[in-house]
């Protein structure tokens, strides 16, 4: 939240007794500037708490050291060197609408909330990955986003990347 490229929405609902929030969404205007942040200016306090997190988890130790400790470790050595030539791209990391509050228009508000955030630091393209058939698959193409490509992540996952292109008269 402490990078400019962070983007942190929640969805409230307001009633009688109060305000509840009841969605979150989780995502960057720069996806490469966001994690570029996070390894210069929050380095310290991701290890502490991936450790910590990890010591109380030994099966997911070990699937971390075999699969990501080595890149990680390269990476946090040379957060610099993150993001490369590639183009800007934000990314949707997370989204998540509490079971009360489903399909009453929370997930689709947060998108568009979300997008309305990319347009107007100039960003042309969205991108996100979701669990190939899972369920949030035709929220997205509901959405207008269109599949990409099939990824296997480094556990053996597949997961299917979608992108939206963001309209040019939205920007400012
Ligand atoms: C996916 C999720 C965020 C959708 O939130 P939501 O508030 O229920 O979505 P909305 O009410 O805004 O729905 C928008 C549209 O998508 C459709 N939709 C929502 N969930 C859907 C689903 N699981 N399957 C098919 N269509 C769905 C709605 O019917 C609606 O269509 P309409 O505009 O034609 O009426 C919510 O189901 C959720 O939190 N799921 C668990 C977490 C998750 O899967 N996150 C995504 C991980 S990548």
């Amino acid at each position: 939240m402490r990078s400019q490229h962070g983007v942190v929405l929640v969805c409230e609902r307001i009633d009688r007794d109060g305000t509840t929030v009841v969605g979150f969404l989780l995502g960057a205007t720069h996806r490469t500037a966001l994690v570029r942040d996070l390894l210069t200016r929050d380095r310290t306090a991701l290890v502490g708490c991936a450790a910590l997190a990890l010591a109380g988890r030994p099966r997911t130790l070990l699937l971390f050291a075999r699969t990501r400790l080595r890149r990680y470790t390269r990476r946090l050595r040379t957060p610099a060197a993150v993001g490369g030539p590639e183009g800007r791209v934000a990314d949707l990391s997370a989204i998540a609408v509490d079971l009360s509050a489903r399909d009453q228009g929370a997930g689709a508000a947060l998108v568009r909330g979300f997008l309305a955030r990319c347009a107007v630091t100039g960003v042309r393209t969205a991108e996100l990955v979701t669990e190939i058939g899972g369920p949030a698959e035709s929220f997205y193409r509901g959405l207008g986003w269109s599949p990409l490509e099939d990824v296997r992540t480094r556990d053996g996952r597949w997961v299917r990347r979608f992108g939206t292109t963001l309209p040019v008269e939205a920007r400012t």
